[in-house]
């Protein structure tokens, strides 16, 4: 695959298990040609990822500029937090290593949740929804995306957010149902819980469901007692992607 078009722009989402990436349609969100996913390097230090991207993107020959997710709050191209993956990202500049490991080209990076939230808003299941929506990931912790409008309000970090004393993702995030061996039954109460304080503080029009469990939410989203309607996030494993391919065009010239 060539150089970027007009319609056509990369996009890596990297997650504690895999490096996953691919060329994204901006005119539709779909994924044009196949979606790679590369093991995650253990342990997942700044170098070590940077060099798992460089392989990654050189197994599409595609040399114009990458948009990468990070579970971590970034400003600036620079992550300050990593609370579920290497304590190294603290203070990298994400931005300039993966523009160095890509020859200095342009890229973008921001937080996987944030990416997953533009592109449900845009192309998935709050497509078409005026107001605000809230995407949450479930998965080893929980990641928010907060959208007005189509404007996104970056590092909300929701699933930190203290819950009768304790994180909301160490109660209520897909890992703690894993780990306990939790039905359905009995780990929607806590995510319920969650949604409500949600709720109370930020008045939502519509929550999306991310993460894997979206895949099993006709077993669960029926469960929840809030109030405001919550639907199944719909790119499924290609939401970061989609998401990180379409801020490209923010990313300043190298
Ligand atoms: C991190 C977020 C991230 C989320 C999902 C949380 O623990 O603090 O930055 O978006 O996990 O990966």
């Amino acid at each position: 695959m060539a150089r970027g078009t007009d319609k056509h722009a990369f996009g890596i989402d990297i997650g504690g298990t895999g490096v996953k990436g691919g060329v994204v349609d901006l005119s539709t969100g779909a994924l044009v040609g196949e979606r790679i996913k590369i093991a995650t390097p253990h342990p997942a230090t700044p170098e070590s990822v940077a060099g798992t991207v460089e392989e990654l993107v050189s197994r599409f020959s595609w040399d114009g500029p990458v948009g990468l997710t990070l579970p971590c709050v970034i400003k600036n191209g620079i992550a300050l937090t990593a609370a579920n993956v290497d304590k190294h990202w603290i203070d990298t500049d994400a931005r300039a290593l993966f523009s160095t490991a890509l020859g200095g080209r342009q890229v973008a990076v921001l937080n996987d949740a944030d990416a997953a939230g533009l592109a449900e808003y845009h192309y998935g299941a709050g497509k078409d929804v005026s107001g605000i929506v809230i995407l949450l990931t479930f998965g080893t912790g929980i990641g928010s995306a907060i959208i007005h409008d189509g404007v996104l309000l970056p590092n909300t970090e929701f699933g930190h957010m203290e819950i009768d004393g304790h994180d909301a993702e160490h109660r209520a995030a897909a890992s703690v149902k894993e780990e306990k061996g939790l039905s359905w039954k009995e780990w929607t109460p806590a995510v319920s819980k969650f949604l409500k304080k949600m709720e109370t503080l930020f008045w939502p029009d519509l929550f999306i469901a991310g993460g894997g469990v979206s895949r099993n939410a006709d077993q669960w989203i029926h469960l929840l007692d809030n109030t405001t309607k919550v639907l199944p996030a719909t790119l499924r494993n290609t939401a970061g992607i989609v998401g990180a391919a379409m801020t490209v065009d923010s990313a300043p010239a190298p």
